[in-house]
């Protein structure tokens, strides 16, 4: 949610920083805005809507070259999405600019203030209070003699901030420095030779470096061509972690595929295997020597609670049954939004386990610090090295998938199921459960899980010719029962976001108590099929359901495992899956789900990779 980037070195700061921007364009495409330092002076360019718009802007109107800058990409919260509005923000002097990603709480009241001070606000922002704020506590420090002073000056600042925020700024006045701090959203520095970088994430500078360093929470980072310095918001010097970045720049790159989601859905079987390798030896032992819970904590967990959003909570979903099934603990999903404010009962003896691609997302954030603030421990299941959900947890298993780039999840969602498949068998290794035949089944399964995805991903040609046969439909519904129910809504999630059709849901049993009357004609119904061996009785009741709704004139789009004849008569469409242990087949059934909503959104006209009103990174609650 916004992307910033900053760069201090020999290097032009403004193709630096737009190459940043345009790998972090993900976070939010409303306006994008860079500041570059130029012979003493500060120069500046931002505009409403995507980065190209700023790019063509500055081709019009070229800025003189520097080699320390910042810019923007932004996704907006306060003020709309306006050339005014857009980062960066300048004081009234025009000697300093401010970047920010967050939301500041108390911004009306420091507005206020420093209008009774004189100072001439012009956007809707609460950016803006800061530069205003910075350029007077630059001329207090440098007035008092003190030598690091936009540094101490973001310092001061940021200790009378509230709420969310990662800041970069510059001033005129320190020509080849640049400074960040961060409180609850994410910053990264960038470590090069002869030059340095900042950026909400590290496919900003990739490309030219994959030494990192994480910044903790309430730090201020200066950033000069051979050092960087790191204090807390008090100044006193801090620890920081610095890690290697284990991907390149062409894992961040289109690399062929015309949209990222493309490259992403296509990437999963390996997704799915990276994240699976190392983590099962060959007797079929779970290997998680990551989790640092003590076996003897995890033996005494009387209740799994897991907490996510959007995809990251179906995932869960998902994961509660396998955990119940598998470990015979209780075991709830919640929404991490809705998590705290409901007063939930926890204790030592809560397992809690908060699923983010991003690391970042700020309603499981508030919900994890709420649940170990209530004494329970948390284990994170995250995507992204360094990110905020990790570093507070009490231990974290990392998902495999790469980054992630386009913004609707795909490749983080099977490496999710993947990683909480991992914990629930690790919870039923060090508790002792009995393994019966199935769970044995299940691991032997796994190995051969991403085989079965690629398998999928091959015969994906008449699910997109039917994506494109409904592009003028109003709405798709999907059904599923057990495993397929979080299926069914991650397949309606995937189409509201990326082709912003009326899409929903529904667990298929519930359909007789209500939903049914939306029944008509023609009408679009994807139902997927749970596999007729195992548990035959529910497999039986969802293909009732099927004629049920096809008796109504629904046009059915059915998934169902190879060599499940039942549905054959009352499938209009049928797209088959590989058979899976029941728990698992959601790997294999979500994929056409991606690609559908894929296709139907690109036969719409829609942007896939940015979808509109959306960011990836959702840094607010
Ligand atoms: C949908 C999607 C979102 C995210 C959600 C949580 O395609 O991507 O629903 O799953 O915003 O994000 P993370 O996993 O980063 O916490």
């Amino acid at each position: 949610m916004c992307g910033i980037v900053g760069y201090v070195g020999a290097q032009s700061a403004l193709d630096v920083v737009i190459a940043g921007l345009k790998r972090l364009e993900y976070r939010g495409y409303d306006s994008a805005g860079v500041a570059v330092l130029a012979d003493g002076k500060l120069v500046s360019a931002k505009k409403a809507g995507k980065l190209v718009n700023l790019e063509k802007e500055l081709v019009a109107q070229p800025l003189p070259a520097g080699s320390t800058g910042l810019g923007h990409t932004r996704w907006a919260t306060h003020g709309g999405p306006t050339d005014v509005n857009a980062h960066p923000h300048l004081d009234n002097s025009g000697r300093v600019a401010v970047v920010h990603n967050g939301i500041i709480e108390n911004f009306a009241a420091l507005r206020a203030e420093l209008a009774e001070r004189g100072h001439r606000l012009e956007s809707e922002t609460d950016t803006e209070v800061v530069a205003h704020l910075l350029a007077e506590r630059f001329e207090a420090v440098r007035g008092a003699g003190g030598a690091a002073g936009l540094a101490e000056a973001m310092r001061q600042v940021c200790r009378r901030l509230e709420g969310a925020f990662t800041l970069v700024a510059v001033h005129a006045d320190e020509p080849d420095v640049v400074v960040g701090a961060r409180r609850n959203s994410p910053l990264v520095v960038g470590v090069g030779e002869g030059e340095n970088f900042l950026a909400s994430d590290v496919a900003a500078f990739i490309a030219h470096t994959r030494s990192a360093i994480e910044l903790g929470q309430d730090q201020v980072v200066e950033l000069r061509r051979d050092g960087v310095s790191v204090t807390g918001f008090d100044g006193a010097p801090a620890a920081v972690r610095a890690y290697h970045v284990d991907w390149d720049a062409s894992a961040a790159e289109k690399g062929g595929y015309d949209y990222f989601m493309l490259k992403e859905i296509a990437e999963q079987p390996k997704a799915v295997a990276d994240t699976l390798l190392g983590r099962i030896d060959a007797s079929g032992l779970l290997t998680l020597d990551e989790v640092r819970i003590p076996a003897s904590v995890l033996r005494e967990v009387d209740k799994v609670v897991i907490v996510a959003c959007g995809t990251a909570y179906h995932a869960g979903m998902i994961a509660k049954l396998a955990i119940e099934h598998w470990t015979r603990i209780p075991c709830e999903t919640e929404l991490a939004s809705e998590f705290r404010y409901r007063d939930p009962i926890l204790d030592q003896r809560t397992l809690v386990i908060a699923i983010s691609q991003s690391g970042e997302t700020m309603d499981t954030l508030m919900a994890l610090r709420h649940a170990r603030e209530q004494g329970a421990r948390v284990l994170a299941v995250c995507n992204t090295n360094g990110s905020t959900i990790p570093r507070e947890s009490d231990a974290v298993l990392y998902t495999h998938a790469g980054p992630e780039v386009a913004v609707a999840s795909t490749k983080a969602f099977l490496t999710q199921l993947v990683a909480c498949y991992l914990v629930a068998l690790y919870l039923g290794q060090v508790r002792g459960t009995k393994w019966g035949d199935e769970i044995e089944a299940v691991i032997r399964e796994l190995s051969d899980i991403a085989a079965a995805v690629d398998r999928v991903l091959e015969t994906m040609e008449p699910v997109r010719a039917l994506a494109r046969s409904l592009a003028d439909k109003d709405t798709v519904l999907f059904l599923g029962r057990h495993v397929g129910y979080p299926v069914a809504l991650e397949g309606a999630l995937k189409l509201k976001e990326l082709a912003y059709m009326h899409a929903e849901g529904f667990a298929a049993g519930e359909l007789k108590h209500g939903p049914i009357a939306l029944i008509e004609e023609d009408l679009p119904v994807v139902v997927v099929v749970p596999s007729p061996r195992g548990r035959s009785v529910l497999h039986d009741k969802i293909v009732s359901n099927i004629q049920e709704i096809r008796a109504r004139g629904a046009r059915t789009i059915v998934i169902a495992e190879e060599g499940d004849e039942a549905v054959v008569p009352y499938a209009d469409h049928l797209i088959r899956i590989p058979a899976t242990p029941t728990l698992l087949q959601p790997l294999v059934a979500t994929v056409p789900l991606q690609v559908f909503a894929c296709e139907l959104a690109t036969a719409r006209g829609n942007e896939v990779d940015q979808p509109r009103n959306l960011a990836k990174s959702v840094t607010v609650e």
